[in-house]
């Protein structure tokens, strides 16, 4: 294709609405401001030092995490540049407490949207890649205020989600359920391009993603499956693993996207009040639906992400994702019984639980 006539996002959701005639167009506006503040972000990620936002903003948030100026901002812009258009009824994001009720000056519409204004931000002062996450629900059909329990839906109920990624270039991924594409910001024009149609997680990968100083709070499958990786073509896995930890949800879903890999943050004994790193409504469903939607798989060690039922806003959860036959093998190890239980001879090599070739 003429590289100049690259599609732009706002034809490829254009052509994607024509296959719903009935739609009213609500939707795709709620995307394309979503877009619109991703490329605002960008530009103050981009400043850097220069636009005088990096460094902490001296507030805490809701989970107990010092918040850092362009968390703010960037939550400021999420809010400000999506509640006018009456296509939600509310939203939700890391950086607030209770889910933002839009203004009555303004329509209330039928979409619910969450967030992460800025994922990764200890990365933002030492200029690594960090995103923004988002995930779009129903709203209840109803003229209430809008509750937490409104929010509270399985990861299968989203109708959209993705990131933008600010790295190199600025990317936004998008899945609307019918798989997922990516599309670059191109200077010049301003417009999110379509670059990257109809992304595919490969379903083997040799490369595994995790906070390996956390290892003496794993659980045993997760132990199980990083020390086979670590053992390497000696190991029971036959081949030599790969890792990568950048400390960005987001970068690493992407890097999984393009290439394959696989991304733990597990469910671990660190702190007993936090049964895992990710928030389940704002990070995990979304990347999950990404991964899903590209043939990868999200799970909880025990269970597909997008299944589990929401029990509070900003719950933590388990998560691992990326190329399906690792994830799936780590859900064998977590749905095995545990092996102090078992005798010896089902772990060994000739064993009952054999890692696939
Ligand atoms: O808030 C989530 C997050 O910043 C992710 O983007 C990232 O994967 C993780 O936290 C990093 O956590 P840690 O600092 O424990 O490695």
């Amino acid at each position: 294709m003429n590289p100049d006539m690259r599609i732009t996002l706002t034809q490829f959701l254009i052509e994607e609405r024509r296959r719903f005639p009935g739609a009213s167009g609500d939707f795709n506006s709620l995307l394309l401001n979503v877009a619109l503040c991703c490329k605002r972000i960008a530009r103050k990620v981009a400043a850097g030092a220069l636009g005088g936002v990096l460094g902490g903003a001296g507030a805490v948030n809701v989970q107990g995490e010092s918040q850092q100026k362009l968390d703010l901002i960037s939550n400021t812009l999420f809010i400000e540049g999506n509640n006018w258009g009456g296509y939600l009824a509310g939203m939700a994001s890391e950086e607030m407490d209770a889910p933002y009720q839009i203004p009555d000056c303004y329509p209330r519409g039928r979409y619910l949207l969450l967030f992460d204004p800025l994922d990764g931000s200890s990365n933002i002062d030492v200029n690594v890649s960090v995103g923004s996450i988002f995930s779009v629900l129903r709203a209840p059909e109803t003229e209430q205020p809008v509750t937490e329990q409104d929010f509270l839906q399985s990861g299968t109920r989203q109708v959209a989600a993705g990131y933008a990624i600010y790295g190199p270039t600025t990317m936004l991924v998008l899945t609307v359920g019918n798989g997922v594409n990516g599309f670059t910001l191109c200077p010049q024009l301003g417009e999110f391009m379509l670059t990257h149609p109809r992304l595919s997680v490969p379903a083997d990968t040799s490369e595994f993603a995790i906070n390996a100083s956390n290892s003496r709070f794993w659980e045993e499958p997760v132990k199980r499956y990083v020390n086979e990786c670590m053992a390497g073509r000696t190991g029971s896995r036959g081949r030599d693993f790969n890792m990568r930890w950048i400390a960005s949800m987001v970068a690493e879903a992407h890097r999984i996207l393009m290439r394959g890999g696989v991304f733990l943050y597990p469910r671990d004994s660190k702190d007993s009040r936090m049964p895992g790193r990710l928030r389940l409504l704002y990070e995990a469903n979304p990347i999950g639906f990404v991964m899903e939607q590209a043939g990868g798989r999200a799970s909880t060690g025990r269970q597909p992400v997008m299944d589990v039922a929401p029990s509070s806003l900003h719950q933590r959860i388990g998560l691992i994702f990326g190329s399906r036959h690792e994830v799936e093998l780590i859900e064998r190890y977590h749905n095995a019984p545990p092996p102090m239980d078992l005798p010896e001879p089902l772990f060994c090599e000739r064993s009952l639980f054999r890692t696939p070739a």
